[in-house]
């Protein structure tokens, strides 16, 4: 039998499938670095109270960053019979510097040490997807600039609606990718809050220095309530639906490079470095970096609805239910961090907007039908009659399979008097988009500004 730091009050040992069961070393390895720096501030704290002397904490802090030196270099993999990070650390602990290690868990329980450690480990990893999300912004933008004057079709219910310029189009989702960094930033705050110092659910009776603690970690505040502090994993449900939404985001960007990259529409062609081919057909290039981003969406959708549904029916205060937070949001994070770094190569590698495609496309349809119909508002004609003029135009071009840019200028009148030559300037795709110069529209001036205005906020994260 293994003996466990709580195994005094037990006869028989832990049957060896039950005791795999209940292990969560096999993840929470991944916390150890947190760990070690939460223990190392606990250790420092009990002794600026007086319940450690300076010496115990000094040997505690040096053992501690021995363990750092041997995870770091390898010479430190606790097995499976260690049940769990925390655990592990203070067996290794009493190794390396004796009967004093046995003092570390003073005051502390492994209650509030797992949610200061989950809390250490999500402030690093928001920050790192924070910056990712600012390379992947930043490649956005600089691709944006270089087509404020590219056309495309804009699509709604994907029919062709009307054309936009290609860095509107970009800046998009540059507009989804802001909005996610500020929910990270707000998320953050509140993952920023101190629960170490609750015990087990009640707090403790040693007088310990709570704030000297949370300073020492970097954190802003103290959790206020110690049942709500170690039981509380709103953060991570936060956390699994800001990263869902990054997750809707690139996804929605991957199905479109997918579209845009198949035979039907050819406005992208996949370069060498960022498709793949297939094993069988000797002509395939697959788009394969955006089709996984998309699929690994799905997995991170999964996390947030696993996270939430361990939590509904949750009494106060610790569950070991609440040990099921961790592989989702470890994964989710990976996930994020790692599709944010492939659709940044992508964007800024891997596809390259075809421009006789993207010209041809916007010439070759009914996309300016609107601004017919706006010039002759221009000319005084109420909007829904100008509508129904331009509407039986249409049906009169699909029937002789004419563009409106092709009907002669006495086949518009016959349609309306109001029509002149100045009608097929009026029409042309570059007009239409350039004249969209209403705020945070597709006019070219528009796009300018907008693209401005974008660039000086990246500057100012
Ligand atoms: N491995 C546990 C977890 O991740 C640590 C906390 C265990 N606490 C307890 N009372 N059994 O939740």
């Amino acid at each position: 039998m293994t003996a466990t730091p709580w195994s005094a009050r037990f006869e028989a040992g832990l049957h060896p499938t039950v005791a795999a069961f209940n292990a969560s070393i096999g993840f929470d390895i991944e916390l150890i670095e947190y760990d070690l720096s939460g223990s190392a501030a606990h250790a420092r704290m009990l002794a600026h109270s007086g319940i450690l002397s300076e010496a115990e904490a000094e040997a505690l802090v040096g053992g501690l960053e021995q363990i750092r030196s041997e995870w770091r270099t390898g010479r430190f993999c606790p097995g499976l019979e260690q049940e769990d990070v925390h655990y592990a650390v203070e067996r290794r602990l009493v190794e390396l510097v004796g009967e004093v290690g046995k003092k570390l868990h003073t005051a502390r329980s492994r209650n509030d040490q797992v949610g200061t450690d989950l809390r250490l480990w999500l402030r690093d990893r928001i920050d790192r997807i924070v910056g990712r999300l600012g390379a992947f912004q930043r490649t956005l933008l600089d691709l944006a600039a270089c087509h404020v004057e590219t056309l495309i079709p804009g699509y709604t219910h994907l029919q062709r609606a009307q054309p936009v310029s290609l860095a509107h189009h970009l800046l998009a989702y540059i507009e989804m990718g802001e909005r996610d960094i500020e929910r990270l930033t707000q998320i953050r705050a509140r993952v920023n809050v101190c629960p170490l110092g609750s015990g087990a659910l009640a707090g403790t009776v040693l007088p310990i220095d709570r704030h000297y603690t949370a300073q020492l970690l970097g954190f802003v505040t103290l959790s206020e309530n110690s049942l709500d502090a170690v039981s509380d994993r709103d953060y991570v449900v936060e956390f699994l639906a800001a990263a869902s939404l990054i997750a809707v985001h690139l996804s929605r960007l991957s199905e479109e490079i997918i579209l845009w990259a198949s035979q039907e529409f050819r406005f992208v062609a996949l370069t060498d470095r960022c498709a793949t081919g297939s094993s069988l057909m000797p002509q395939k290039k697959n788009p394969d970096v955006p089709e996984l981003v998309r699929g690994k969406t799905g997995r991170i959708f999964g996390h947030l609805m696993g996270m939430l549904t361990v939590l509904k029916g949750l009494p106060l205060a610790y569950n070991k239910d609440l040990q099921e937070d961790k592989e989702g949001i470890f994964d989710a994070a990976r996930s994020v961090e790692s599709s944010l770094e492939a659709m940044t190569i992508l964007l800024a590698e891997g596809i390259v907007f075809q421009p006789d495609r993207l010209a041809g496309a916007v010439e070759e349809d009914f996309s300016n039908a609107t601004d017919a119909a706006d010039y002759l508002v221009r000319k005084g004609v109420p909007f829904r009659e100008a509508y129904g003029v331009i509407g039986a135009v249409v049906k009169h071009c699909l029937k002789s399979q004419a563009l409106l840019r092709e009907l002669p200028i006495a086949q518009w009148r016959h349609f309306h008097p109001a029509f002149d030559e100045d009608l097929y300037a009026a029409i042309t795709p570059r007009t239409v988009v350039a004249a969209r110069n209403s705020y945070g529209g597709t006019g070219f001036e528009q796009v300018r500004a907008a693209l401005g205005r974008a660039e000086a906020r990246w500057q100012g994260h």
